[in-house]
């Protein structure tokens, strides 16, 4: 039997979003943004397992607010929760700890994405299962970036082309992910703002399959309006 695991970082303060509770625990629609991105993963074909990394002090809180969860429409996906860490990289770590040893493909999706579809995150673990070591979704980056420096000196434009703004669910054989972590934790410098960049430091292929508009980052406050809109225009479409 294959197995697969979905770990959600959902330890976040986020303080971009200004002040209140933790990232994670915001409402979107009538729910917390962690409640709508574990319904999704919860929910794709793919996933036997999703693990939630919560906040250091909230943990209780947030298993009962998953345990009320309708098992529509499928029966769910069991959902464990862990205490979270200092970093995302810490975080992701601690619910790897929790994962099974016959589990052998592992997602990790942010919490403060909680409108991606289900379908992005079979996408991504099928994309595993045919070969790929290690799975981001990307979309096309619509500005112009420019490399500045400190004084905001603009150092190089940097050819849009080939550029992808990369999103969550990332998928990862499980053996590739434990190893990639392992590694980050042994090396000094800065934490990895997401878990692909790991696999990349150990010099490893990593793949990109088309990304989804509505797998958007709630980080500051405007991402919350256009998360609500998306949330409206989905329930005036009917259930997906
Ligand atoms: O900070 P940012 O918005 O990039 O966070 C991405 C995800 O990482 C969020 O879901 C957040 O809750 C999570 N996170 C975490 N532990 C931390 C910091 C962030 O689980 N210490």
């Amino acid at each position: 039997v294959t197995r697969t695991a979905a770990l959600v970082p959902a330890a976040g303060r986020g303080e971009r979003l200004g002040p209140g509770a933790p990232k994670a625990l915001r409402e979107l629609g009538g729910a917390p943004l962690l409640v709508h991105a574990v319904r999704a993963l919860a929910a794709a074909t793919a996933v036997d397992l999703v693990v939630v990394a919560a906040p250091a002090g909230s943990t209780a809180e947030v298993a009962a607010l998953l345990a009320g969860e309708p098992a529509a429409p499928r029966p769910a996906a069991p959902v464990r929760v862990v205490a979270g860490g200092e970093t995302r990289q810490a975080s992701v770590a601690a619910a790897l700890a929790a994962v099974d040893d016959d589990v052998d493909v592992v997602l990790v999706h942010d919490a403060a994405r909680p409108l991606a579809p289900s379908a992005l995150a079979d996408a991504v673990v099928a994309a595993v299962r045919a070969g790929h070591p290690a799975v981001v979704p990307g979309l096309p980056v619509v500005d112009t970036v420019k490399r500045v420096d400190g004084t905001g000196r603009v150092l190089a434009t940097v050819p849009r082309a080939d550029l992808r703004a990369v999103q969550t669910p990332q998928g990862f054989r499980a053996d590739v992910l434990r190893r990639a972590h392992a590694a980050a934790a042994a090396s000094p410098g800065a934490p990895a703002t997401d878990d692909a960049g790991l696999v990349e430091a150990l010099g490893l292929p990593v793949h990109v399959v088309p990304g989804h508009e509505e797998a958007l980052k709630v980080t500051r406050p405007l991402d919350l309006v256009l998360a609500a809109a998306l949330l409206a225009r989905r329930a005036g479409a009917g259930p997906a």
